[in-house]
């Protein structure tokens, strides 16, 4: 405590700074529950498009009222003339991440709510930006890579569609299923570092689109997001499962992070990652790449011996994208794709209940002194 004020450690750990009813983890035991439903019932029966509702409305949706949310979403994976306009000069000159954070926030010209703030105008924001991000990656991917622009076929579900539309071909059904899997498990994961971002802006009361482009922003780096771009790359580098134990090794050494491992909350396994590391397995095996599977579990088996920790959702997930057919550099976008679910629900609980977040700071800098005119310093 100083003067009345508790001193937080740097990385907050220990604050709660909201009430939430869309997540909760316990990082003891390892569980993650949406609304009061654990991750792996989810992820083994819901499609993205109910994971939406329910952080949305904080039910599972009936029949009819998924039916409705999925043509919504469908309708507004269009992309407006300008955006596609706008993603000509980023597909030449941008990374995706910079994409992805210019483009949601050039969204704001032109969303059809305009400035209205009204809780249902926020509602259908929240909906066309979760579309929309779809399209605008693979928007993107098409046009760097000199390919036609993919429209989206309103008849396909949400990760269908960003198949679709990111490879031109009808989507193998298995491989959508462990997209939509995929989503499911990144849609939203109480008060990470993104998403804290994202409820600070919302506090100001400043617009939706601030909220996200500054969420992007934060999820972009290595520690965060980032990481699962880290850990397809360390599946290169380390090439074959027998170089696992030396790569792990040399990195501890130069006490370098194995990306992909160790969790802020999570003391034990993080469950999303055993469902990954199971869609990982059965992707790869499919896909004829048995041995990137095999790589990352010896990187695991490594990493677990030489420093105790498993793996986060990030890990496994890198394998999983890349036989999707998803390249490296688009695995934290696709992340942000489905995590669009989550920040958009806590800028709404946000915005219902609010008051502008200001923590305290301690001052360590030099004791109170006096100016001094510019000709008498130095
Ligand atoms: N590789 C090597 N060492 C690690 C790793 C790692 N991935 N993670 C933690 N450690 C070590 C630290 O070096 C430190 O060791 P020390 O006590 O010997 O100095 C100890 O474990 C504690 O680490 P912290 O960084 O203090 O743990 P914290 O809980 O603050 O960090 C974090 C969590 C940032 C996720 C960390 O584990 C990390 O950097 N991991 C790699 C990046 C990553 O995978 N990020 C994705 C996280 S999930 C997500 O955001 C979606």
């Amino acid at each position: 405590m100083e003067n009345g004020r508790i001193v937080a450690d740097k990385g907050l750990r220990e604050v709660i700074a909201a009430d939430t009813h869309l997540s909760d983890i316990d990082g003891e035991k390892g569980t993650l529950s949406y609304v009061g439903y654990e991750i792996d019932d989810l992820a083994a029966h819901s499609s993205f498009e109910e994971v939406v509702h329910l952080l949305h409305h904080l039910e599972l949706p009936t029949a009819r009222q998924l039916e409705a949310l999925s043509a919504f979403l469908a309708a507004e994976r269009d992309l407006h003339p300008f955006q596609v306009q706008l993603m000509g000069t980023l597909a030449e000159q941008t990374s995706p991440m910079s994409m992805l954070r210019t483009s949601v926030s050039a969204s704001s010209a032109f969303d059809p709510d305009g400035w209205d703030e009204s809780e249902d105008a926020q509602a259908r924001k929240a909906l066309r930006l979760i579309a929309k991000t779809a399209s605008l990656l693979t928007t993107y991917h098409r046009l760097r890579t000199g390919m036609e622009i993919v429209p989206p076929n309103p008849a396909l579900g949400h990760a269908a569609d960003f198949l679709w539309m990111l490879h031109g071909e009808e989507p193998d059904p298995e491989d959508v299923r462990v997209l939509d899997t995929t989503f499911v498990l990144y849609a939203d994961h109480t008060m990470n570092a993104s998403t804290f971002t994202a409820r600070i802006v919302a506090s100001t009361l400043a617009d939706m689109f601030s909220a996200i482009t500054a969420a992007i922003g934060t999820l972009k780096g290595p520690l965060h997001g980032g990481a699962n771009e880290e850990a397809m790359k360390s599946f290169e580098e380390v090439g074959k499962p027998e170089n696992a134990e030396a790569y792990v090794r040399d990195r501890l050494e130069r006490h370098e992070k194995i990306f992909g491992f160790g969790h802020a909350v999570y003391k034990t396994y993080d469950p999303r990652a055993t469902v990954l590391k199971r869609l990982s397995r059965e992707a790869c095996d499919r896909a004829g790449k048995a041995q990137l599977h095999e790589i990352a579990e010896a990187i695991e088996v490594a990493t677990f011996e030489q420093k105790g920790l498993y793996p986060n959702v990030d890990f496994y997930a890198a394998a999983v994208f890349h036989v999707l057919g998803i390249p490296t550099d688009l695995m934290t976008p696709v992340f942000a794709a489905a995590r669009m679910a989550g920040w958009t629900a806590h800028v709404r609980e946000q915005y219902a209940d609010n008051k502008v977040i200001r923590p305290g700071s301690r001052y360590i800098g030099p004791p109170e002194r006096t100016w001094t005119p510019v000709d008498q310093r130095g």
